[in-house]
């Protein structure tokens, strides 16, 4: 059914990629299990499309405000999006973005199909010195984990003029707390698994775009290369983004109280919050031992990887040997859940508590 674009996010978070209302139609758009269709339609195979794909891509789209695309996991949206650049084409991309995209770059420029230029993404005037080489701009904002922001629309303009794609990936802000589209950018990505999925239960990536023909070449690719998520996991995921608003807004209500809190604590040497959202990194004062006791003396923060989820999880983000050497060794990633506020921090000050020892 068709969104009405008047209505507020949250609304359309609830309303969007619903069946037609005629009687006795389910309200949910059911899971369809199926690996090819009767011939004479428009998708024909399992590869090239499913209802429940579309209408997880119809409702995220109407929140990103342009065309969504799903695929197998974030960093396959990543690499779909990476083979727009044309051969030795220049990438320039924040030098603290997720491990798995720099990962992804640095494999394809040592196989001599791209060039990637890092940059401190926090530098605007210099990011916009690098953009006139560019064939393509990765933006990640905020930057997992070291929490820096870009300005999108003064690295967009700088970019468009040197005629190389924009990319944000949302997944940290998600549409709610951020609309790149908005500010010209081409491309967005996601990893579903986080925020939009919310529960910790679905690989998943997107990509939202406003061009028709840019839809076009991506769904080619994907058609071609063949990452397409499973149905379940599209069904997961638009379920998790009925409530994405209601999460969004408590986890970072909690996040912000929390950085309210750590700031006085001495195990806490900096904190690095954005002043949006619920990713908040710590750097533990008495070093990476400490940081790597107080992940394994936390109960109800659970140490594991990811974010996003609604519950709340804890790492030393540099006990990932792809980690940037640039972020601290005793830095903790918190993503910070919706349990109640009291508990949280309980439970976070007594773990800190032993770091001082
Ligand atoms: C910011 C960001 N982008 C992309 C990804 C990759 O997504 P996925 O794990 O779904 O492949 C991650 C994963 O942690 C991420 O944090």
């Amino acid at each position: 059914m068709a969104t009405d674009p008047s209505h507020k996010l949250s609304t359309i978070a609830v309303t969007a990629g619903r069946p037609e209302r005629t009687p006795d139609a389910p309200l949910n758009t059911p899971i369809t299990m199926a690996a090819t269709y009767v011939a004479g339609g428009d998708v024909e195979y399992g590869r090239y499309g499913n209802p429940t794909w579309t209408a997880l891509e119809d409702a995220l789209g109407a929140l990103e405000g342009g065309r969504c695309l799903t695929f197998a996991s974030g960093l396959a949206a990543v690499a779909t999006v990476l083979d727009l650049v044309a051969a030795d084409g220049l990438v320039i991309v924040p030098r603290h973005s997720y491990t798995g995209t720099i990962m992804q770059l640095a494999d394809l420029e040592s196989r001599g199909r791209l060039r990637v230029q890092l940059v401190d993404i926090t530098d605007t005037e210099a990011v916009v010195a690098s953009c006139a080489d560019a064939a393509l701009v990765w933006l990640e904002s905020p930057t997992n984990p070291a929490l820096e922001i870009a300005d999108i629309a003064t690295i967009t303009a700088a970019a468009h003029e040197a005629g190389a794609y924009v990319v944000v990936d949302n997944t940290f802000a998600t549409p709610l707390l951020q609309r790149p589209l908005e500010d010209g950018v081409d491309i967005v990505v996601h990893s579903a698994t986080k925020y939009l999925a919310g529960h910790s239960d679905v690989t998943m990536g997107a990509i939202v775009v406003t061009d028709d023909e840019l839809w076009a070449v991506l769904k080619g690719r994907r058609d071609l290369v063949g990452a397409i998520p499973g149905a379940f996991e599209a069904w997961l995921t638009l379920r998790g983004l009925r409530t994405l608003h209601l999460r969004v807004e408590r986890a970072q209500a909690n996040a912000q109280e929390l950085v309210r809190r750590l700031g006085d604590h001495p195990a806490v040497d900096t904190v690095a919050y954005p002043g949006f959202g619920a990713i908040v990194s710590i750097v533990v004062a008495q070093g990476a031992m400490a940081a790597d006791l107080l992940c394994r003396t936390t109960q109800l923060w659970v140490h594991a990887t990811s974010l996003g989820g609604v519950e709340s999880t804890l790492e030393r983000r540099r006990r990932w040997k792809a980690e940037a050497p640039t972020i601290p060794d005793a830095l903790v990633r918190l993503s910070v859940g919706i349990e109640d506020v009291d508990d949280l921090w309980d439970d976070l000050r007594t773990a800190l508590d032993g770091c001082v020892g």
